[in-house]
This record gives C-alpha cells, structure tokens and sequence, in this order.
C-alpha cells in the first residue's frame, strides 16, 4: 500500500512538472525562458479570400518554423490592432509582425515597441511612419498591380474610337492596396484619353460591399463598358450585380480585378472575370524566416517584394486545377 500511495505520488509530481514545462512555453517571450521564438501577429481581419489564405499561411508556416504564434484578428479596425500591438508589447514577445489595415495613425504605438526593444515587421500593407521604427516590410507592390491592371485596359482598347467608361472599385479607405492600385491604375490608363474612370467607390475589398456598390453604380451610370476591382471578392459581389441587372459580366462589362484566388481564378476560366493581377498571400514563410533572421541578429532587407504574375483566360484554366488558394 505504502508502496502504490510512492509510484503515485511519484507520478502526480511527474505529471505537475510536465505541466509547468508547457505552460512556461505557452506563455513564451524572451523572459520567460523558452526555447522557442514567440511572434505577435496582429492580422487585418477575415475580410477575403486573398485574407483567409495569408492567414492560414501565416499559421502554417510558423507550425513548420518551430515558432510559437500569438494570433490576433483585428476584425478591420486600427484601434483593434493597436491594442494587439501593445498587448504583445506586456507580453514580451520576440518580435511583433503585423498587417496594417490604414497606412497612417501607428507612430506612438510603434515607438513604443521600439522602446520595449521588440523588433516589428510589417507584411502585406505599408505604413506612413518613420522607417526606423521597423525593421522590414514584406509584400507586394501595390503601384505595380495597379499599373498592370490598367496596362492591360490600354492595350485591350487600343483601337477604341469612342469613350470606354469604367467603375473603379477601390480597397479599404485610407489602406495602402487602395491608395497604391488607384494611383497605379489612373497614371497608366492616364495614356489614353478614352480610358474614362466615370465612378470610383469603396467597397472595403468585402464580397458584400461589392455587390451593393456596383448595383447603386450601375442604376447611375447607363453606359458601363469595364469594371476595374481592387480585389477578386469585390469583383465577385459586382459580377452579381452585373448578372442581376441582366448584363453579362466579361462581354457587356469587362472585369479586371487583383488577387487571383480560387473563386476570382475561376471567375476568370469560365469568362466572366477578364483579367487578374495577381497578389499573392503566401508570405508565411518569408515572414518566419525573417522573424529568426531578426531573432538572431542578422541583418535583413528593409524591403522584400513579392515575385508575382499575371492571369489571362486561357492561362487561369491551365493554373486553376493547381491552385492552393
Ligand atoms: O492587402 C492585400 C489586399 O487585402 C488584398 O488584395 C485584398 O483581397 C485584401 O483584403
């Protein structure tokens, strides 16, 4: 009997150490004494396909990095993200990733990283704030998608004789997708006067926002003939509306968008999308290798852009049955 009450209280001990060993790694930070690197990620929201992808990247490739990922969805508002932020900051993370919804609006909370010593990276969205105050930006050019998507319109409508009247349906307010694809677009189709931007709208780069939108924007404008998206789900949503208003999206109106992810790919192969600029959201594992990189104490690039390409028709069926997202 003495012997058995031994063994178990042998093993209750056991069992209390292997407890405190996981917990002392869940909570993680550099004080805490765990092995492993521990990432804050404040990420943007759920508000896209292109979203959900980035997300599940992002926890993927932290599983296969060995990095502990504290993960905070900001449902698509700053104040959200910046109390993410600084709840990383009193958990004494390694470093501080983060995907920011605007582009302004982050010098105080950043500053008090940089105080608490807490390396930040930014991926996907760029921020107005002094560069000092984060060590690298990952992500796409936006300027660039923006440019490719109104070459595409200059060399569709080369020939045009008459004016070609197009919807734009920009990203989030004040984001740096919005501001960086308008700016692209515009200055490109800028080179034929008959490339006319007639309405141009936000649509919060949401499905839903899209449709409803583009069905007010159709009622005021008769003579639609393109409709440039910001993204493939706004493009998606408008494609509804077009179909509702008993046009055929991709003949009556011509739809380019940005993304290129599985439902706008798909869009594009059955000819109702026309176009895609692709934006890719794989950048897991970049971001987890410049987490360790930083971590370590190595040097990184203040800025890595992401490779990406271009979907006609033809090349969305070849690349569809592929597709990860
Ligand atoms: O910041 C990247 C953009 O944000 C994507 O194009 C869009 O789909 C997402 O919501």
């Amino acid at each position: 009997m003495f012997k058995r009450i031994l063994v178990l209280a042998a093993s209750a001990s056991l069992a209390l150490t292997m407890t405190a060993c996981g917990s002392d790694k869940d909570s993680g930070g550099s004080g805490s004494g765990s092995s492993k690197i521990v990432l804050g990620f404040s990420q943007v929201g759920a508000e896209s396909g292109w979203r959900t992808a980035n997300t599940k990247s992002i926890q993927a490739s932290a599983g296969t990095a060995g990095i502990e990922l504290k993960f905070s969805d900001a449902q698509q508002k700053q104040e959200n993200q910046i109390a993410a932020i600084r709840s990383f900051i009193k958990q004494k993370v390694d470093v501080i990733g983060f995907s920011p919804v605007v582009v302004t609006g982050w010098d105080a909370v950043l500053k008090e990283a940089k105080a608490a010593k807490i390396p930040v990276v930014l991926t996907d969205r760029a921020v107005d704030s002094d560069p000092s105050l984060y060590v690298t930006f990952i992500g796409s050019d936006f300027v660039e998608e923006g440019k490719k998507a109104g070459q595409w319109l200059v060399d569709e409508y080369k020939d045009a004789k008459e004016p070609v009247n197009i919807i734009q349906l920009e990203g989030t307010v004040g984001s740096a997708p919005a501001i960086d694809r308008k700016k692209g677009f515009e200055e490109v189709i800028g080179s034929n006067p008959n490339l006319k931007v007639v309405a141009s709208q936000s649509g919060d780069f949401t499905r839903a926002k899209g449709k409803e939108v583009m069905q007010a924007l159709l009622k005021a404008n008769k003579d639609v003939d393109v409709l440039f998206a910001h993204n493939d789900d706004m493009g998606l949503g408008a494609m509804q509306a077009i179909e509702e208003a008993g046009l055929t999206p991709g003949k009556d109106i011509k739809i380019v968008t940005i993304d290129a992810v599985k439902d706008g790919m798909t869009a594009l192969s059955e000819g109702k999308f026309n176009y895609i600029v692709e934006c890719s959201p794989l950048l897991g594992d970049q971001l987890m290798a410049t987490v360790k990189k930083v971590k370590a104490g190595e040097t990184v690039e203040k800025r890595i852009v992401t490779v990406e390409t271009v979907f006609d028709q033809a090349k969305a069926k070849e690349a569809l049955p592929t597709r990860q997202y």
